[in-house]
């Protein structure tokens, strides 16, 4: 049996990981700040408990983020505690498109990437595209609004739970390196998402679509958020909504 550690196992991505582990047979601790069942306290801004919880551990997934606000920092001192455990395998989730969109979150993932990379320490890093939760709250924040304002590119949203999938196929292989990026099943324009909330959550707003000047949102209009080729997830923004409303748009 392998010992895992998971950071973020109480996060979005992180429930679903942790599930899909469990039920692969493994022990998996989750590092949490919180109490729970089968977490092991650690602060990664603090570095409280870190070197306690990564004790004994064969592979550390690392999913935790203060999405953005001080993520190189996290993952630095992970890093230091993971190389004096000797850990197996340190796997890293990061996002399609961090090296060519300039995005401060996306400028410090990269920067985790690049330092994983010159580390030393065995290890993979997976890219994936926006989660299904990230597109529909885009819509949902503007539910008090007159219009919904949907931004003038596509997007691929894919389901935790596949990413889940992928991860566990991870946890049990050699580490790779950086790995093919995934995304979900369909590439459609955020209008056309848009739409789909709206049918799903019972909202009639106009949809406006909008263009914004600068790099960052050239930088996805262009689609460098999105993965060209076969895709890897297969539950649908639709079979998404249409489980969390009930409603199938
Ligand atoms: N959102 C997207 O569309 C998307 C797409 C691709 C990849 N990703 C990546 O997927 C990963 C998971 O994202 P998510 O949206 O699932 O995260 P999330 O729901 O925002 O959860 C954040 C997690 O980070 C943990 N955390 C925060 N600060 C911490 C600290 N100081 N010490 C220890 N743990 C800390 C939290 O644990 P506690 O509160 O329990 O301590 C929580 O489990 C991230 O690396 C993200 O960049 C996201």
């Amino acid at each position: 049996m392998t010992t895992l550690l998971v950071t973020g196992g109480t996060g979005k991505l992180g429930r679903p990981t942790v599930a899909t582990l469990r039920s692969a047979g493994h022990d998996v601790r989750v590092l949490s700040r919180r109490e729970g069942e089968g977490h092991v306290f650690g602060d990664l801004r603090t570095g409280v408990g870190i070197r306690d919880a990564v004790d004994g551990v064969d592979t550390v997934l690392h999913l935790a983020t203060r999405n953005g606000r001080g993520d190189v920092a996290l993952a630095r001192t992970l890093l230091d505690e993971c190389r004096v455990a000797g850990i197996r395998h340190l796997i890293y989730t990061s996002i399609v498109g961090v090296d060519r969109i300039p995005l401060g979150y996306y400028r410090e993932k990269l920067a985790i990437e690049q330092l994983l990379a010159s580390s030393g320490l065995p290890h993979t890093i997976l890219r994936a595209t926006q989660f299904h939760e990230l597109v529909e709250r885009l819509f949902s924040v503007q539910r008090h609004l007159p219009v919904v304002f949907a931004p003038k590119f596509s997007f691929q949203p894919i389901a935790t739970g596949d990413i889940a999938t992928r991860l566990a196929e991870l946890a049990v292989a050699e580490a790779a390196g950086r790995v093919p990026d995934i995304g979900g099943p369909e590439q459609l324009p955020a209008s056309d998402l848009a739409r789909q909330w709206e049918q799903a959550a019972s909202v009639r707003r106009k949809i406006t679509p909008i263009s914004l000047p600068g790099r960052i949102f050239a930088g996805y209009a262009a689609g460098h958020n999105l993965v060209p080729g076969p895709a890897y997830g297969t539950q649908t923004f639709a079979d998404f909504l249409a489980e969390r409303h009930g409603v199938r748009p």
